[in-house]
């Protein structure tokens, strides 16, 4: 039996908020943000627009690509930072019930920017012990909603959208070898954060709606780091090196991280995938809206050599090897 992805779909809402539109109301410029991000713009979630909304979106195209019913898939993960209710219901169970899925396990996955990576792992292993089923498996994110837009050092980053995959077996097939590795580091967890949970007790001042909170260096520093040695490790997992890869699809965080990536790995840069320049970092939703994109427009071939590696909140990092579309 072989597992694979046998549908990509993603969604980006329709407004545009470029670094110029920005630098109306915040002391920042074009020239700044582009030359330390790669971004130029990215797209906002309007009030019609949220998380389970914008994943329900993308969810129906990859079910279209992968011509599955929704009544055939048997799993629902919905990787997200920023579902519709601060705990409950999940994101997922609200998709479930906008795709009219029927007997379909849902829950949410909080890896924070690996957490695409980390869903795509438990899909995985549910599907090989759950033979002839499907599993749909979405990150989703409204991180202009939590960011301090007073806060030039955070809010230029992030922009709004959803990707999806559906994953599926095939019975009489062996694919190729893939791996994933998911991993963590809470030693990190300051540096990036949002208050609001239940660590502390409520606090009268307290605000409506915390803020993201963002130390970038630390971040960026530990991103480079994480992406290299996922990338590294898997590929000495497989018998393979990463000059061997087709291509990498990492967290589109910032251009300037992934070009550290490729040099610490003496890589052509050609071999990431970018298309930050006009998303910003979605979070959960950068590499399946990446590989969505990457598939649509033909620059995915079968058999391609392929990692997908994220890093995030956490701090998280994670990484998937495998020779597309096979798990
Ligand atoms: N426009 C203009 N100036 C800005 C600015 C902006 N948007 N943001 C920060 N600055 C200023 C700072 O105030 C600072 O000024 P100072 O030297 O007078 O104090 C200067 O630029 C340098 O700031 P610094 O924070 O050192 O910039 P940086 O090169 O580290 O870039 C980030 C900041 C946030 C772009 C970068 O650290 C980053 O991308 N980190 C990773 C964040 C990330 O990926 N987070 C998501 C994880 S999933």
């Amino acid at each position: 039996m072989s597992v694979k992805i046998l549908g990509t779909g993603s969604y980006l809402p329709p407004k545009v908020v470029t670094n110029d539109d920005l630098a109306r109301t915040l002391d920042t410029s074009d020239e700044w943000i582009y030359s330390h991000t790669g971004i130029h713009s990215r797209h906002v979630a309007e009030a019609d627009d949220c998380t389970s909304a914008m994943a329900a979106k993308a969810a129906r195209k990859a079910l279209e690509a992968a011509q599955v019913a929704p009544a055939d898939i048997g799993l629902i993960i919905v990787a997200t930072s920023t579902p519709d209710y601060a705990t409950f219901p999940s994101t997922a169970c609200l998709v479930q019930a906008a795709l009219g899925c029927a007997e379909t396990g849902a829950y949410d996955l909080q890896a924070a920017c690996a957490g695409f990576v980390y869903a795509l792992e438990q899909a995985r292993c549910w599907v090989k012990v759950n033979a002839g089923k499907k599993a749909l498996v979405i990150g989703a994110e409204t991180l202009t909603r939590i960011v301090d837009w007073r806060d030039r050092g955070s809010c230029i980053l992030f922009g709004d959208g959803a990707g999806a995959v559906v994953v599926g077996d095939v019975p009489d097939e062996e694919g190729p070898a893939a791996h994933s590795i998911l991993w963590a580091d809470g030693n990190g967890a300051r540096f990036i954060y949002r208050e609001g949970g239940t660590r502390l007790p409520a606090q009268p001042g307290m605000l409506p709606i915390p803020y993201l909170v963002l130390q970038g260096h630390d971040v960026f520093a530990f991103a480079v780091r994480s992406l290299a040695k996922v990338t590294n490790q898997l590929c000495e997992k497989l018998g393979t090196t990463p000059a061997d890869l087709d291509r990498v699809f990492a967290h589109q965080a910032n251009g300037r991280i992934i070009e550290a990536v490729a040099r610490r790995m003496k890589l052509p840069i050609e071999k990431f995938y970018l298309n930050l320049e006009t998303t910003g970092n979605t979070s959960a939703a950068s590499i399946p809206v990446a590989l969505d994109e990457a598939v649509r427009k033909g620059e995915l071939a079968d058999g391609a050599k392929i990692v997908l590696c994220g890093f995030g909140a956490g701090l998280t990092y994670a990484g998937t090897y495998m020779q597309w579309p096979y798990l």
